[in-house]
């Protein structure tokens, strides 16, 4: 099949509390790398990556958001548009699993998808190599089953568990694409990035 060299961009977010490990996550899947040292986030980063998903070239445009308080406000640009949302919080931190609940709820007041109940999440327990875990995979599943989100849990220290749940946020926000695009005109082509004949109707 001859889809062009562009194929689709889809838009991930992550999200979660300061220093859950957002950046580090994201690093290691990117460019392979790891570092100790904490470097906050600030405003926000991007990192794209290239994948093939079914034979259709998908380029993951990874939005790193700043998990302090006082970054917040410029959720709402930020968010609007996206295809799919990490929640990342750290398995040895009780109190960043419990913030999951806001930082979706912002998500969607202000990305505001057509059906809210629809939207993919992805939630990642980071940090698995720590041995003073706080929340357990039993009580991290059972709240992804409350809200319909696919759980994941690794260590971007380690480098375990990283690769899935960013296929499984490209598969995801890939339908999530194709619905849009069909919702809108009718029609789903994947040699476009933006197919032209949604450009005045498609936020995304
Ligand atoms: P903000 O940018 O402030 O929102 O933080 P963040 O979520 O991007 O966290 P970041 O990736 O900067 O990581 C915070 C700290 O946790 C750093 O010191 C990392 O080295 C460490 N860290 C990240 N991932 C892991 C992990 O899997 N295991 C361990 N042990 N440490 C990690
Ligand atoms: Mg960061």
């Amino acid at each position: 099949m001859n889809e062009g060299k562009a194929g689709v961009t889809l838009k991930v977010v992550l999200i979660g509390n300061s220093g859950v490990g957002k950046s580090s996550f994201m690093n290691r899947y990117v460019n392979h790398r790891f570092t100790n040292m904490y470097r906050a986030t600030i405003g926000t980063d991007f990192l794209s990556k290239t994948l093939n998903i079914d034979g259709h070239t998908v380029t993951l445009q990874l939005w790193d958001t700043a998990g302090t308080e006082r970054f917040q406000s410029l959720g709402t640009p930020l968010y609007r548009g996206a295809h799919g949302c990490m929640l990342v919080f750290d398995v040895t931190s009780k109190a960043s699993f419990s913030a999951l609940e806001l930082w979706r709820k912002e998500f969607l007041l202000q990305a505001e998808p057509q059906v809210p109940a629809d939207f993919p999440f992805i939630v990642m327990g980071n940090k698995s190599d720590l041995g003073d875990r706080e929340v357990s995979s039993r009580t991290a599943l059972q709240w992804c089953e409350e809200i319909g989100a696919h759980y994941f849990e690794g260590s971007a220290k380690e480098d375990v568990g990283i690769e899935k749940p960013f296929l499984r946020a490209a598969e995801i926000g890939l339908q999530q694409y194709k619905k849009h695009t069909l919702e809108n005109t009718g029609h789903f082509q994947i040699t476009c990035k933006q197919p032209t004949e949604t450009r005045n109707t498609c936020e995304c």
